[in-house]
C-alpha cells in the first residue's frame, strides 16, 4: 500500500491504473479506523480492483464548539489496518493541501433542504462541509464507485443528492452499519464514553428497535417519536431528535409510505451519538 499526501502524486497513481483499464473504488474517512470502516474497504474491494482510502479530519464540517481539535488522530494504526485490509492507497492530505485558499475562504457546495433538517438543524454548516470535502475528494480521486456507511444515513442521502445534482460520474454505495455485540453502532466517538456511559449507550439501538416494532404494529408515528425521545431522556441522554422519516428523502412519512427510517441523535455527557434503523412495512 502506498501512503500519498499530495494531489499530484495521487493523480499520477490513479492515472496509471486507469491507463491499465482498472476501475477505482474510494472510501472517504476521517481516520481512527474501526471494523465499521474496514467493512467499507472490504465492500470497495468487491466493487473495483483498485481501492483508495482517504483519512482527513475535515475542519469545515465541525462547528466552533465541536470536537475538531480532540478528534482522535491515529495515522500509524490506520495505515496498518488499511494495509491489512488490502487498500492500494492511503490518501493522507494536509489541511493546506485540501484547502489551498484556507478552510474558511474555500468554495462551498450546498445541498439545500436535506442539509438543514435533523442533524443539519443541530449542526449548522455540517453538511455543507461534508459535501464540500467529498466533492473535492471526488475530483481528486475520480473514483468509479464510492462507499459510505449507512450509520451516517443523512450524510449518505446528502452525498447521493450532490452526485445527482452535480452529475458526478460516481456510483454511491451505502454499506450496512457495523455494531458491537450489544447493538451499539461502531463509531470513533464511542471512545469518548466513560464506562458507565458506554453501558447506557446500548439504549440507543434498543430504543430504535422499540420504535421499529411499534411501526410494524401500526402505531402512531408522532407517539413513537415522543416515546423514543422520552425514554432516552429518562435514561440520562439529551436527545437532539428522535424522528421517523421516509427512507428515500427524510421527508415526513405520508400514509402508505412503506420504506421508513428511525433516526436518533442524542448527547450522553459530552458525546453526541447518532444511529438509525431502516424499517420496511
Ligand atoms: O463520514 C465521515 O467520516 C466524513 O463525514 C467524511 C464522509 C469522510 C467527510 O469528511
Amino acid at each position: 500500500m502506498l501512503t500519498i499526501r499530495t494531489i499530484d502524486e495521487l493523480r499520477r497513481a490513479v492515472a496509471g491504473w486507469r491507463a491499465a483499464g482498472e476501475a477505482v473504488a474510494f472510501v472517504p474517512t476521517m481516520g481512527n479506523l474501526h471494523s465499521g470502516h474496514l467493512a467499507l474497504v472490504a465492500r470497495a474491494r468487491e466493487e473495483a480492483p483498485r481501492v483508495v482510502v482517504s483519512v482527513f479530519v475535515n475542519p469545515t464540517q465541525f462547528g466552533p464548539n465541536e470536537d475538531f481539535a480532540r478528534y482522535p488522530r491515529t495515522e500509524a494504526e490506520d495505515a496498518e489496518k488499511l494495509e491489512a485490509a488490502g487498500a492500494d492507497v492511503l490518501f493522507l492530505p494536509s489541511v493546506e493541501e485540501m484547502y489551498p485558499g484556507g478552510a474558511e475562504a474555500t468554495t462551498f457546495v450546498e445541498v439545500p433542504g436535506i442539509s438543514d433538517i435533523l442533524c443539519g438543524e443541530f449542526r449548522p454548516g455540517h453538511f455543507r462541509g461534508v459535501a464540500t470535502v467529498v466533492a473535492r475528494l471526488f475530483n481528486i480521486v475520480q473514483p468509479d464507485v464510492a462507499v459510505f456507511g449507512e450509520k451516517d444515513y443523512q450524510q449518505l442521502l446528502v452525498i447521493r443528492r450532490m452526485v445527482r445534482d452535480l452529475a458526478f460520474p460516481v456510483r454511491v454505495i451505502g454499506a450496512p452499519t457495523v455494531r458491537e455485540d450489544d447493538g451499539l453502532a461502531k463509531s470513533s466517538r464511542n471512545q469518548y464514553l466513560a464506562p458507565e456511559e458506554r453501558e447506557l449507550a446500548t439504549r440507543i439501538h434498543a430504543t430504535l428497535q422499540a420504535a421499529a416494532e411499534g411501526l410494524r404494529a401500526g402505531r402512531d408515528i408522532a407517539a413513537l417519536e415522543r416515546e423514543g425521545a422520552e425514554s432516552l431522556e429518562r435514561a440520562g441522554f439529551r436527545p437532539d431528535y428522535f424522528a421517523i422519516r421516509r427512507a428515500e428523502d427524510l421527508d415526513e412519512p405520508a400514509p402508505g409510505d412503506r420504506e421508513l427510517v428511525v433516526l436518533v441523535a442524542a448527547r450522553l455527557g459530552g458525546t453526541r451519538l447518532i444511529d438509525n434503523l431502516r424499517v420496511t412495512l
